[in-house]
């Protein structure tokens, strides 16, 4: 056991932890029957393609995956994304939400560990500054607009495999839970809970954002990062933060939205929201005005609202998805920059192609690196246009009563 993980196990509210977490898959046990139906079918399937060894990463878990079960995974993903943005084709994503964004991280989570590392998130990139410093300051910075503070019982709400839980925690000492639907995700995140010696001080748990399994007033602060972009209604998702979180409690979010500079009817725009929503498993892409109403009317009062991007940093948030080396402010970022840029996606996306057609990476590669692309174009179109911001910071409060 590290240093690190003693002084952050001092901290550890295990038995809140387990008695939330119990909590919640005991409530889960009385579930509509087609819900428990559909969560024990995403079990099953993830075990199938995955495995039981989570230990891998990147391109060798790639390579591990169950092949039929991968080729299933990919169609049931892009079964929805056919070019279409007319009502009927958007209203069939939104329905299928959960299980079109399970199959979504069944496919890329891979990808974005051998890309981008364990936090799946933008940052704001300063001068001197490392990739990985980058993406834990951005951690801090929302763990601060929080208030999060030593002991705090803390929701994360959409937490990928745990990058930012694992910061947080030892930034601030605070307890955590990890909402996530994708059950790969989550075992991953208690696995790497574990490798690290956060285990005492976090757990990751199943469950739908929409419909929490959580008892009501549960949580001192909730956090979510780039996360609830995939509801299908914002709405639902905040409304559900909001009654899990204790009175008086704050909520602070880096949501996804296109900004007010976005127009809906013109072509040119749609298709960068578009290839957004295809590339990153988003059923629609909402407006900042959209999520604004949406935390007001769930009874949220917003502390602050700002659009992070538009800080007018000299390195924009985007630069690890374009080929600019001059952003480049590491040696240690050769890798991940490179992995990152179009270069690189490039050549990753004909290397997979060939060791696809030999039978050695599992059918669909190509497919999802494609998707990658779309969204990789789309999101640095969208940022250099000042339509998408992926960091619209809002800080709200829960009135205490
Ligand atoms: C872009 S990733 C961000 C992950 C994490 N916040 C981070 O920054 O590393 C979005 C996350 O939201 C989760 N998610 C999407 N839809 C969800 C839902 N309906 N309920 C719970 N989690 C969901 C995904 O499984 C994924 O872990």
């Amino acid at each position: 056991m590290t240093s690190e993980s003693t002084s952050a196990n001092k901290f550890a509210n295990t038995s809140a932890l387990e008695n939330i977490s119990s909590a919640a898959a005991k409530k889960a046990e009385g579930l509509d029957e087609n819900v428990q139906n559909l969560r024990n079918r995403q079990n099953k399937f993830a075990e199938n393609l995955h495995g039981d060894d989570v230990s891998k990463t990147g391109i060798r878990a790639l390579f591990s995956k169950n092949k039929e079960a991968q080729k299933a995974a990919v169609s049931k993903y892009l079964k929805h994304w056919d070019g279409l943005t007319d009502k009927e084709a958007e209203e069939k994503r939104l329905a299928d939400y959960n299980e079109s964004t399970h199959s979504y991280y069944n496919v890329v989570t891979d990808f974005y560990e051998y890309g981008w590392g364990t936090s799946f998130h933008f940052s704001r990139y300063y001068p001197g500054e490392n990739f990985q410093q980058a993406t834990a300051r951005h951690e801090h910075y929302l763990a601060h607009q929080a208030g999060i503070e030593n002991g705090d019982l803390v929701l994360d709400v959409g937490c990928g495999v745990g990058g930012p839980a694992r910061e947080i925690a030892r930034f601030t000492n605070c307890n955590i839970i990890g909402l996530n639907n994708n059950d790969y995700q989550i075992k991953k995140a208690n696995h790497y809970a574990a490798k690290f010696g956060l285990d005492a001080q976090m757990r990751f748990v199943k469950g739908d954002f929409m419909n929490m399994d959580f008892e009501d007033n549960t949580f001192d602060k909730v956090y979510a990062i780039e996360a609830t972009c995939h509801a299908p209604e914002l709405k639902g998702v905040y409304s559900e933060i909001f009654r899990v979180l204790k009175p008086n409690g704050v909520f602070a979010v880096y949501e996804w939205v296109m900004t007010d500079k976005y127009d809906e009817n013109n072509e040119a725009h749609r298709k960068i929201a578009y290839d957004i929503e295809v590339g990153d498993g988003i059923p629609k892409m909402f407006s900042r005005e959209v999520a604004a109403k949406a935390l007001i009317d769930s009874g949220f009062e917003i502390l602050k609202e700002e659009d992070l991007a538009k800080a007018d940093d000299p390195i924009p948030w985007y630069y690890p998805l374009t080929g600019d080396w001059k952003y480049m402010q590491s040696i240690s970022d050769i890798g991940t920059f490179f992995r990152t840029s179009f270069v690189g996606r490039f050549i990753t996306t004909n290397f997979l192609r060939v060791l696809e057609k030999v039978g050695v990476a599992p059918p669909g590669s190509v497919d999802v690196a494609n998707s990658l692309e779309s969204a990789a174009v789309g999101l640095v179109a969208g940022g250099k246009e000042g339509l998408f911001t992926p960091m619209m910071l809002y800080v709200c409060r829960k009135p205490a009563n």
